[in-house]
């Protein structure tokens, strides 16, 4: 390695400041994801009004490139509606965040499977499947 982070700037950007970081007093929903391989997690709270994600935030015990994908998702998704929500993918966070190196890329689906999580507890809630 030549001193260099095989990181995009954004990315580093988004893991030295991450945007969104902590916990959300009474979430509309809350979506956990874990990876059995590397054993980071990622919790997504997120705060919908309607139709609309009003706000978004994260905490993630992860690599860099979680916390930074878990950052950059939580940007893309306050404003959103749920219907466009349903489409982010992982590969838009990785592009958002200007891509990842492809032993990273699994730290991006872990953001997609943290947002696909907690719009699946917004779902139960909504259906009136309280726990
Ligand atoms: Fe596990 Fe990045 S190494 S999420």
């Amino acid at each position: 390695m030549d001193g260099k982070f095989p990181y995009s700037d954004k990315v580093m950007d988004h893991f030295m400041n991450p945007r969104n970081m902590g916990e959300m007093d009474d979430p509309s929903a809350v979506g956990n994801v874990g990876n059995p391989t590397c054993g980071d997690v990622m919790r997504l709270y997120l705060k919908i009004d309607g139709d609309t994600i009003s706000d978004a935030k994260f905490k993630t015990f992860g690599c860099g490139a979680a916390i930074a994908s878990s950052s950059m998702l939580t940007e893309l998704l306050k404003g959103k509606k749920i219907k466009d929500a349903l489409k982010i993918s992982n590969d838009a966070v990785a592009e958002a965040l200007g891509g990842l190196p492809p032993v990273k890329i699994h730290c991006s689906v872990m953001a997609e499977e943290a947002l696909k999580s907690a719009l699946e507890d917004w779902e139960k809630k909504e259906n009136g499947d309280k726990k």
